[in-house]
């Protein structure tokens, strides 16, 4: 079976940058997310994914054809894959409508097809009782929406998202994501993400990056349950010295906030109590992609909505 996705070796250097070293996976149809802080190369991968900036090595295939092949190849895998960027293409002036019909243009439809088409697009979205409001006017979910309508266009099997949850309450978020859900049946849908809690929630497979390489793929519960099985107790210690407790295991720190492992429970937490002056808080949380983030990196990455 031909993956509906496949990267191989894909590398692009900025001058003296390597923004994304040697990355490989496969996507099937499955919701599958690329989680990683600010800056490890997110939004430089899915941009060589979906065509638009060429690699500088390796290779895109979407449902066996070329991303960055021959003429021929080119326009399969493109017209394969519909990208909803980081930052919005629209014209912030124009309505939302408008903005669609000229989405559908570009693509080729004629102006008859490109104005129902758009009008239908902005139902499926959700969008359709704010057709007529200029882009500056909507909320950032109702932006996020519109983006994810004009990706629909071409009606594609693949299904890029580049931080579609970014800055949004929960409440914006947890709307969002029914209407991906709604529209991404028979789809793949490839996101990305710097939220562990949005990662973990819907991806069927997570692969975690940092600094533009992969740490690790895998299912959210099973990297949990393979690298950080114990809870993870937070404390916010009174001052930025290090505390080392019997019975935690330091996973990182940011400020005053340190985190620690709990490999033996009732020892870490006894320990913890026991430092009084030198703790000002402790919470004890369910490890999650976060916490693997921080195992397999090293390095402490901020949890968005906390
Ligand atoms: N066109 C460019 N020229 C030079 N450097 C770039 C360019 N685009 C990205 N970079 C650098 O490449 C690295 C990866 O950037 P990228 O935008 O891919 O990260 P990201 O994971 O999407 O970050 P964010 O979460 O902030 O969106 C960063 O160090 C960035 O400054
Ligand atoms: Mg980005």
């Amino acid at each position: 079976m031909v993956d509906v996705v496949f990267v191989d070796g894909l590398s692009k250097v900025f001058s003296s940058l390597r923004a994304v070293d040697s990355v490989s996976f496969t996507v099937g149809r499955e919701f599958f997310s690329i989680m990683g802080p600010n800056g490890s190369g997110k939004t430089t991968l899915v941009s060589m994914i979906s065509g638009v900036l060429r690699p500088s090595s390796g290779v895109v295939r979407i449902m066996g054809f070329d991303m960055w092949g021959s003429g021929g190849e080119m326009v399969k895998a493109r017209s394969l894959v519909g990208y909803a960027p980081q930052k919005p293409p629209l014209r912030f002036d124009v309505s939302a409508y408008d903005n669609l019909v000229w989405h559908c243009l570009i693509r080729g439809l004629g102006l008859v097809e490109a104005r129902s088409r758009s009008r239908e697009l902005l139902e499926l979205v959700g969008l359709g009782e704010h057709a007529g409001k200029s882009v500056w006017k909507l909320s950032g979910g109702m932006v996020r929406r519109l983006v994810i309508a004009s990706a629909l266009v071409g009606e594609p099997e693949v299904l890029v998202l580049d931080e579609p949850g970014s800055g949004l309450d929960p409440g914006a978020l947890d709307s969002l994501w029914s209407v991906i859900l709604k529209l991404s049946k028979g789809r793949t849908v490839l996101f990305t993400s710097h939220n562990p809690l949005e990662a973990e929630r819907f991806s069927d497979r997570v692969t975690i990056m940092f600094k533009g390489r992969v740490a690790v793929t895998g299912r959210p519960l099973e990297l949990i349950e393979r690298y950080t099985p114990n809870p993870i107790v937070y404390v916010t210690l009174a001052s930025e010295r290090i505390v080392e407790v019997e019975g935690c295991s330091l996973l990182g720190r940011m400020g005053r906030i340190a985190a620690y492992e709990a490999v033996d429970q009732s020892l870490c937490v006894q320990n913890l109590l026991n430092l009084r002056g030198l703790v000002e808080k402790i919470e004890v949380r369910k490890p999650g992609l976060g916490e693997v983030f921080k195992k397999v990196t090293g390095a402490f990455m901020e949890v968005e909505g906390r």
